[in-house]
């Protein structure tokens, strides 16, 4: 990495169609952030870039839902997503976003310049056309009846109920979504990248020439290109996006995934007139920190695109993440499972650093990974609050205490000493190489060692009971201790940059540089330090406890809402309807059934006679409180035996979702026999 003059570090766009969750933070924007962080610090060339991606189907369906605009839903999103990452400390040198004028002129132009040399391939297909809404239909905008489970309502691109991906083309009976008509086959033109011609450019340049990509990325390219690539459309009949630019595309635009890639490159030229050096300099450095869905697009897709182009560099690196669980569910935005970082900042107000330590230590690096709660709170109390911040107090309050807030000129230095001071260069040392590494756990785990360090020091040294008989070594102590202190202000400054920036206030350290990371003395004997505040603050069970609540809540409503969601049941002619009796009756008298909770034994006088009904609402209605009830009876039902009674027709309940029953009734008073159609 030596012979880089500057890095370019890219974070992949969010979808701009809700806001972000710990999954992001966790998998591509803490670890890009830390890794900016130290560049910087180090003072390298670097810049962190990002933005919101505006484009794709997504967007569409659910302004279509809302009944806005999708420029109306982007809008929204894009405003609460950048606040999330300023509020967490993202140090984005531009968060862009993919609507603006600028990302369609790039984005125009990248597509022109490689239509202009022959890049893609032109290739008519038959694709499903809305007759009434004039217009093609995206595959979410269509769905029917599931070829493999036989369940309707499945999309055009997938079968939710089973999961199997699908071709539009494979449901049967497609009905648009936009009209509720029965779709036609139409041809289409569209543009194809086509993968295969790069083919062994990518075996190359990924299996030969990158073997250090981390193993769940490297390995991942390796299946692609092993399956065969295929070419992939670029364009898509679609009105919001990127207008695809050539004659006779009119109603077509970009792919959603050929222009997003391309929005890096707009946030850069939107940022810097020198953006060509960020992108084009073969001594600039290009890394793309994404999670694992990302991978083909990025390694794959892109780098094809760019090459194609042939003026760009190629990524040096793309460290993706895996993924992170929530409480051992995976996090979804439509069944509300998640911590939703705006949520998040309201219920720990000021306490970001605590997040992004969590989520770093836990990481999902190398495989998927579960956040939870009790962790999240465990590592605030027994790690930030019981060690780091421990240890930050005793130096600052005995400094205080014992020499006005002045750094005392240390005496001797006995072994335990020297060697705790030594110690400080090996885990700096230590932490640097996994950060290279984009090992942020690792490194974020060292960077903690160092605190441990501290905090056994001060424990082992036990200042507090020298102080009276043993001064000396008392001022050495307290001088080690502080270096210590100043030391992790600088080396935790990319983890935690809220605390670090606290902490140097605090030790009225103005310029750090990752130089004097290491380094036995970063404070001078007669440096003054500031007033001692808490860095971190314990979490209490109540806390979590509204947390797990939360998202009990969440698992709730989900349920309910699967109850509500049954689909309605196929058309029956009026004949059907009419088949069945429904007549008003009046409870006459009602008793449990022995030895079942649910059933209660009624009889009903219907009007023309009286009988009996077994009724599953024993646990919802006692007996004595239904007695002289109107309720509405089926009396044409087939009588059925139930626990040995004769039960002859059923009363109608309605029922909501969560089981609750209550009687359809009539709204007056009617005779007995009144018929219901
Ligand atoms: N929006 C995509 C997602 O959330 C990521 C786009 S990354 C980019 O999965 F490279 F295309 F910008
Ligand atoms: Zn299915």
């Amino acid at each position: 990495m030596t012979n880089f003059k500057r890095t370019l570090v890219t974070t992949a766009l969010p979808y701009a169609n809700g806001p972000v969750h710990i999954g992001h933070l966790a998998g591509v924007y803490v670890p890009a952030d830390i890794y900016v962080r130290y560049l910087r610090l180090k003072g390298e060339d670097v810049l962190l870039i990002g933005g919101s991606d505006e484009h794709g189907v997504p967007i569409t369906l659910k302004a279509r839902k809302e009944g806005v605009k999708p420029q109306d839903i982007v809008d929204k999103y894009h405003g609460i997503i950048k606040e999330s990452f300023k509020e967490f400390g993202i140090s984005f040198d531009i968060y862009s976003r993919t609507s603006n004028k600028t990302h369609y002129e790039t984005a125009s132009q990248f597509f022109k310049t490689l239509y202009e040399k022959g890049e893609f391939i032109e290739k008519e297909s038959e694709q499903y056309y809305d007759e009434e809404a004039h217009q093609f239909l995206a595959d979410r905008y269509i769905t029917g009846t599931c070829p493999h489970c036989g369940k309707d309502g499945a999309y055009g691109d997938q079968c939710e109920s089973c999961g199997t991906s699908l071709n539009a083309t494979d449901l049967i009976h497609p009905k648009s979504t936009i009209s509720g008509s029965a779709p036609v086959l139409r041809k289409t033109k569209h543009w194809y990248l086509p993968l295969d011609k790069h083919e062994s450019f990518l075996r190359q340049w990924i299996l030969e020439d990158h073997k250090e990509w981390k193993p769940n990325v490297y390995g991942q390219c390796k299946s692609w290109i092993d399956l065969g690539l295929q070419p992939r459309a670029v364009s898509r009949d679609l009105d919001w996006g990127v207008p695809v630019p050539v004659e006779g595309a009119e109603g077509k635009v970009l792919y959603v995934w050929f222009d997003a890639p391309i929005g890096y490159i707009s946030a850069t030229r939107e940022l810097t007139p020198e953006w060509e050096k960020y992108w084009k300099d073969p001594e600039t450095r290009l890394l793309h920190f994404i999670g694992k869905d990302n991978i083909v697009f990025h390694c794959i897709v892109f780098p094809s695109m760019l090459k194609a182009e042939g003026s760009y560099n190629l990524p040096d690196n793309v460290p993706a993440n895996e993924f992170l669980n929530l409480e051992g569910d995976k996090i979804s935005t439509s069944r509300n499972w998640a911590v939703w970082l705006h949520e998040y900042l309201k219920d720990f107000k000021d306490q970001q650093d605590v997040l992004r330590y969590v989520l770093t230590a836990n990481a999902p690096e190398t495989k998927d990974n579960d956040f939870t709660w009790k962790d999240f709170q465990a590592r605030n109390n027994n790690e930030l609050v019981a060690i780091f911040g421990n240890f930050v107090n005793r130096s600052m309050v005995l400094t205080h205490k014992y020499y006005e807030g002045k750094i005392p000129v240390p005496n001797v230095f006995n072994d335990f000493d020297n060697e705790t001071l030594n110690s400080i260069a090996d885990i700096v040392k230590r932490t640097e190489e996994a950060l290279e590494n984009f090992k942020f756990r690792e490194a974020v785990k060292e960077a903690m060692s160092l605190a441990r360090l501290g905090n056994k020091y001060l424990a082992d040294s036990e200042p507090w009971k020298l102080i009276k008989t043993d001064a000396d070594r008392v001022s050495t102590i307290m001088y080690v201790a502080l270096q210590i202190t100043a030391n992790l202000a600088v080396l935790m400054e990319p983890f935690l940059p809220f605390t670090a920036l606290k902490l140097r206030n605090m030790l009225n350290m103005d310029n750090i540089d990752w130089q004097d990371c290491g380094q036995k003395e970063i404070l001078k004997p007669g440096h003054i330090i500031g007033e001692a505040v808490l860095l971190f603050q314990k979490i209490e069970d109540e806390a979590i406890q509204m947390q797990l609540d939360k998202l009990a809540q969440s698992k709730k409503d989900n349920e309910t809402a699967a109850k509500t969601a049954n689909p309605i049941k196929e058309n029956i002619s009026f004949d059907d309807f009419s088949k069945m009796d429904i007549r008003v009756g009046t409870i006459l008298e009602a008793e449990k059934v022995a030895k079942t909770k649910k059933l209660l034994k009624l009889k009903i006088d219907t009007g023309i006679d009286q009988r009996t009904v077994v009724s599953g609402i024993a646990e919802y209605f006692s007996p004595e409180a239904i007695v002289g009830k109107q309720v509405s009876i089926l009396v044409n039902l087939a009588p059925r035996n139930i626990k040995g009674i004769n039960s002859q027709g059923m009363i109608l309940m309605a029922e909501d979702a969560d089981g609750k029953l209550v009687f359809v009734n009539p709204s007056d008073k009617v005779k007995n026999g009144s018929e219901i159609k």
